[in-house]
């Protein structure tokens, strides 16, 4: 096994990843697969506590990162809907972070200001790991993604990503580019309308790193040569003008029929939770992953991530 680059590190962003940390990940994730489906769990972790602090609503990112630590043998303190917490008396971000690093060995924040978690990682004497930081960064689950991606087709060389939705706020979105971009063989469609398109400086990084990059309003053009296609929800909650999201809530639905021209070897994905744009018909079609592959993914690659955080050798 490779030097672990990962003990007591933070995981804030999917900048701070090369392409060899993403393998070695890569590799310790099929470990955690294997082993989940032989004995379960382990106690690798036997001693090892978590904090999960979600200032912002989680289902899937909260419930794998517990079933992660658990299935590690590990135990947590979920501070998820912090209105119950202190934090509704004014504690600021940087006393409860500084708190909860007494008393667990591993904070993971999710927290609607970008640059959150960085700031937490300032204050905190322990690892921590950015669970989702405004429309900023979803490293962990970009990780996931990253990791269904690779071991659905094998390599990276050669294929089309086609992106689509809210691009603009879409923190899973920021994040994956950010790594695939380091495979310098792929193809990006970003498919959004004109006002949720993917920031700027982030497009200039993209095309700077060498990759293929388009942008477009529809679909039309570019499914027949997609190999991953990408949905994502439209933010409500990045939104101040609900009329205005009301309008492009359902801008994109994928349903059969749009998918008639799609390649059969293609796969469908969405971080979720879904809200219409893709119809619940589609989740028969062999190229749906989002329920399957891509859910089971995010545990094993969040057992990957704790355990070469906490451990020196995994
Ligand atoms: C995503 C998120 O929170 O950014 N969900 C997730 O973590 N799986 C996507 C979203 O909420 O749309």
């Amino acid at each position: 096994m490779p030097t672990n680059n990962f003990y007591q590190q933070d995981i804030l962003t999917a900048d701070q990843f090369t392409k060899d940390d993403l393998q070695h990940i890569l590799a310790v994730a099929k470990k955690m697969e294997k082993v989940v489906n032989t004995k379960g769990s382990l106690d690798l972790l036997k001693g090892k506590l978590m904090t999960a602090l979600f200032y912002e609503p989680s289902s899937r990112t909260f419930g794998s990162f517990v079933a992660s630590m658990q299935r590690l043998g590990g135990g947590f303190i979920p501070l998820q809907g912090v209105q119950y917490s202190s934090v509704v008396k004014g504690e600021t971000l940087a006393d409860t972070v500084r708190t909860f690093s007494c008393y667990t060995d591993i904070v993971v924040i999710r927290h609607p200001d970008v640059g959150s978690a960085k700031i937490a990682a300032e204050f905190c004497d322990k690892p921590v790991i950015n669970a989702g930081d405004g429309v900023g960064e979803h490293p962990s689950q970009a990780l996931l993604d990253f990791f269904t991606i690779s071991h659905h087709f094998g390599s990276l060389d050669g294929l089309t990503i086609t992106m689509v939705g809210d691009l603009l706020n879409g923190r899973t979105i920021h994040s994956l580019s950010k790594l695939l971009s380091l495979h310098k063989g792929m193809t990006f469609n970003f498919v959004s309308p004109d006002i949720l398109r993917l920031p700027s400086n982030l497009l200039e990084k993209l095309r700077e790193r060498g990759v293929k990059v388009r942008e477009l309003e529809t679909l039309d053009e570019v499914l027949k040569d997609t190999d991953v296609l990408y949905v994502t929800r439209v933010q409500k909650e990045r939104f101040t003008d609900l009329d205005l999201y009301e309008k492009l809530k359902h801008h994109y639905i994928i349903t059969p029929t749009l998918l008639k021209p799609a390649k059969k070897t293609a796969i469908i994905m969405h971080p979720l939770p879904r809200v219409g744009e893709i119809s619940m018909d589609v989740d028969l079609d062999k190229r749906a992953v989002y329920i399957t592959e891509q859910m089971r993914n995010g545990m094993y690659v969040r057992m990957a991530l704790l355990a070469l955080i906490l451990l020196k050798e995994v």
